[in-house]
């Protein structure tokens, strides 16, 4: 089979690296890709926000099932534009993509079908929304309701700190439109997991929990980024745990959407806070994340594509999923600066040699002349698999001390932050 992959992160490369082992996927594309991905699949020039080019070109190249990675096409309606073209896609179609499109309507979905949240209200009028978080008190999270790069977010000590962020984001529109609507909400508190799960829109598998380090530092310190690191599965989050999740909070999300007229297919990203009330929805996503992704696909030992063409078509129940039973770390090598200002074009060294003992996912880099330079914020995800995940991430870290480029950062506490 042809496949096209849309995207161009270290989740794309972790993707096409799995689906290139499948004996069925006879040629492979990523559009547009990056430097690393380019090992295993051929590159294509179309951005990923562009729906009317990848149908044309998936038409043209007679792909026969395109998998849509990232947030914003799936936000845009690519897998709808790609099946009404006759190209089977992978991945929720745009009014099943909202339940991350808007925070406003997955909070609501939530209150609906009595699956456990933090409280809130949505507020599409500044004045009512300071006189809420008055109300209300610190500490507070205030919320933009749309995509904002994983930056709208702000949990606010003070009030005065959620006065600032409501007003930034409402007033100032500093994340454009997707803060015309803002979701203000009690501030939870306990570990956070990721649980990332297919479904076919009945139906539900879920990997191997995973855990994203979402702050810049080690410690959990400095801004927040796409995410440093993970690790998957995530200790502590028992099978007990997983059960209460499936029962009170998996399985009621999918037959939700399924009775709003909204089935969600694809990969439907779970962030929850294990509270001291029982564990509660941060956040849904509508895709894998990145780069917990790179960690929970490494332990994957079942053919990918057959999963994704199972959730396209409805026979999840049928597919048998096996996992390694071992854990994985994913570290990210960043650029210097990098969630904020970060220079690109430096030359990076020591792939080679990491790559005899873990998996390099490139996230951000460009081949020229046979060198690879970096080419982004997050640049590479060096992940690691091992049968405990103390050998784990010591082998992600061993792999990634060969690998330099000029101001290169990432975490040293990977896997011990939490
Ligand atoms: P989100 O983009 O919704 O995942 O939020 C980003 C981060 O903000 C989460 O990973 C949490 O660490 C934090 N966060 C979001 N909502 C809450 C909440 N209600 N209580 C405490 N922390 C939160
Ligand atoms: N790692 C978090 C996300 O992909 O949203």
């Amino acid at each position: 089979m042809k496949i096209l992959v849309v995207g161009s992160g270290g989740r794309e490369h972790a993707i096409c690296w799995k689906l290139a082992q499948s004996p069925k996927v006879t040629e492979l594309y990523c559009a547009p890709g990056n430097g690393g991905i380019a090992q295993v699949a051929t590159c294509v020039d179309v951005k990923a926000t562009d729906v009317e080019g990848m149908v044309r070109w998936a038409k043209d190249n007679a792909m026969d099932f395109v998998v849509v990675a990232p947030d914003d096409p799936l936000a845009l309606g690519m897998v709808d534009a790609l099946e009404a073209a006759g190209i089977p896609a992978f991945g929720p179609r745009k009014n099943a993509a909202i339940v991350e499109a808007s925070k406003a309507f997955s909070k609501e979905l939530m209150k609906k079908y009595h699956i456990p949240t933090a409280k809130y209200q949505t507020f599409t009028e500044l004045n009512a929304a300071l006189r809420y978080i008055e109300e209300q008190g610190a500490p507070i999270v205030v919320k933009a309701d749309g995509l904002a790069l994983g930056k709208g977010v702000t949990v606010a000590a003070t009030e005065d700190e959620a006065k600032l962020a409501a007003a930034e984001a409402m007033g100032g529109r500093k994340f454009g439109d997707a803060g015309a609507t803002l979701v203000i909400e009690e501030c939870m508190t306990g570990p956070e997991v990721t649980v990332l799960a297919f479904t076919d829109g009945e139906f539900l598998v879920c990997m191997p929990s995973s855990q994203d380090h979402k702050r810049a530092y080690t410690g959990n310190k400095g801004p927040n980024t796409g995410g440093m690191g993970a690790i998957a599965p995530v200790p502590g989050f028992t099978n007990e745990l997983l059960k209460q999740c499936v029962g009170t909070i998996f399985l009621p999300t999918i037959a939700a959407m399924k009775a709003e007229g909204r089935p969600f297919q694809g990969v439907l990203y779970f962030g929850l806070m294990l509270t001291p009330d029982g564990p509660k929805v941060v956040e849904y996503n509508a895709r894998f994340g990145d780069p917990e992704c790179q960690a929970v696909l490494s332990l994957l030992d079942s053919d990918l594509l057959d999963i994704m063409l199972a959730c396209r078509n409805g026979t999840l129940c049928n597919v048998d999923i096996r996992w390694k039973d071992e854990a994985a770390c994913c570290l990210v090598l960043a650029s210097g600066g990098y969630p904020l200002e970060y220079k690109k074009g430096y030359p990076i060294s020591g792939l080679e040699e990491a790559g005899r003992t873990a998996t390099v996912f490139h996230a951000g880099t460009r081949l020229e002349n046979g060198q690879y330079l970096t080419n982004g914020g997050r640049v590479l995800g060096v992940t690691a698999t091992a049968p405990t995940l103390d050998d784990a991430i010591e082998a992600a870290y061993a792999a990634g001390s060969h690998i330099s480029f000029r101001d290169m950062h990432f975490r040293t506490d990977i896997g011990h932050a939490f």
